[in-house]
């Protein structure tokens, strides 16, 4: 049989990228048992590094086993029930996506929408929890599909005001961008390991405020294989999924430590992995890094002579979508970068599809060697298909925002 041998990819797209090499180590650390007091103990030290890289108090911090979605998914089903307004301000593909998980739970849910590249002010959302009077919003922060991040800084306290429950899918922006969860008044926050974290996809770091934690025991639900004397249920309506049941998997993760799903331990292992690498860095230093090497890779873009995508303003630090020029085949292109030079940066989605690429620095791969390498291959292929521009113009760009810098 063939052996795994995947190609040495430098993974420059908008997630995955190369894990951090002390993630992936992480991973192949030997398992143990589900309530081994080491793995206990491990899960509680998670908590606890997850609530520094969410910047919360919130008892409630622990992981979802699943990509990113499972995260945003065991967020909505749980304290969605059937009819509940939602509200979802849409900027890219990720709005969407809430939007589907919102309706699958049950809700009726209502969107307003930007143009792809936009962003909304604080005003255009409160006027829309005016008019709807959502028991949710549910709101993408940085969507990769477009390279936009949208301030979230004012929202919570309009959520406060009018007693409206605050969700944010940080999974593309967070240890790359600022995020406070509490001092943005956010009750529920999921994210995922791909992105700025340096890690692979499958654990999904979920935290939530105490008023989202007693709205969901009120729905808590105890399976009949292990329910005993002392357990009470709440008086709400049960959570449609066993899987992202947020009131069993809390009763997992806290002292009683009620059986629900075997733990993910090799995931586990890396999302704690992933927590200290970006602690030990510093969050504050992690954000300079991504702001630094993202704005590397723009002023590199510019030298191609390609014309960046969206409200500049507002693009995420660690991607960034470029036109592709007319007359080059951008799948073509991406395709030669990929089997040439062994780097990969993303296509897009929706009505962005062939009319930019998406390039990522983020994680492992914000560094100073890979922002070169993948403007140097792409210059070489650009004027190879007859695009005009100057050369080592790129490169000349990316270094005088590092010499800038003084890297
Ligand atoms: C903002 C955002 N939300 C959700 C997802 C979905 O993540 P996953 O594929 O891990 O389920 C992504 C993936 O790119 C994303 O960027």
């Amino acid at each position: 049989m063939n052996r795994l041998n995947p190609p040495p990819r430098l993974l420059m797209g908008p997630g995955p990228i190369n894990c951090y090499p002390r993630v992936l180590n992480a991973m192949s650390t030997q398992l143990i048992g589900q309530y081994d007091p080491v793995m206990t103990g491990y899960m509680n030290e998670v908590m606890g590094v997850y609530r520094q890289v969410f910047k919360t108090d919130n008892q409630a911090t622990l992981l979802i086993d699943g990509t990113s979605r499972a995260g945003i998914e065991a967020v909505l089903v749980s304290c969605i029930e059937p009819g509940d307004k939602v509200l979802v301000p849409i900027f890219g593909r990720f709005g969407h996506l809430l939007k589907e998980i919102a309706e699958r739970a049950g809700a009726d849910v209502h969107c307003i929408e930007v143009d792809w590249g936009q962003v909304f002010l604080p005003e255009q959302i409160e006027e829309a929890i005016k008019k709807v009077k959502p028991k949710v919003l549910a709101i993408v922060q940085g969507d990769t599909s477009t390279t936009m991040l949208q301030p979230l800084q004012h929202i919570g306290e309009i959520c406060q005001r009018h007693d409206v429950l605050f969700y944010a899918d940080a999974t593309a922006s967070i240890g790359g961008n600022p995020f406070e969860t509490d001092k943005w008044q956010l009750d529920a926050v999921s994210v995922g390991l791909q992105k700025c974290l340096g890690g692979p996809s499958g654990s999904a770091p979920i935290t939530l405020s105490d008023r989202f934690v007693e709205l969901v025991r009120q729905r808590k639900h105890i399976e009949a294989g292990i329910k005993a004397a002392h357990h009470t249920e709440g008086q709400g309506r049960r959570i449609a999924s066993n899987y992202f049941d947020l009131s069993m998997i809390l009763d997992y993760w806290g002292p009683e430590r009620l059986n629900h799903h075997t733990e993910a331990t090799s995931m586990l292992y890396c999302a704690r992995e992933c927590a200290f690498t970006l602690l030990e860095e510093g969050l504050d230093n992690s954000i300079i890094r991504h702001k630094l090497h993202g704005d590397a890779m723009l002023a590199g873009v510019k030298g191609l002579n390609l014309q960046p995508f969206g409200d500049l303003k507002h693009k995420m630090n660690n991607v960034v979508g470029v036109y592709i020029p007319s007359g080059i085949n951008g799948d073509a292109l991406r395709m030669q970068l990929l089997h040439d030079f062994n780097i990969e940066i993303g296509t897009s989605f929706g009505p962005l599809h062939g009319k930019i690429w998406r390039i990522g620095t983020m994680g492992y791969n914000a560094r100073k060697d890979t922002v070169l390498h993948t403007l140097q291959s792409l210059e070489t292929l650009l004027r190879r298909a007859g695009h005009s521009m100057s050369p080592g113009q790129c490169v000349d760009n990316a270094l005088a925002v590092y010499a800038a810098s003084n890297l």
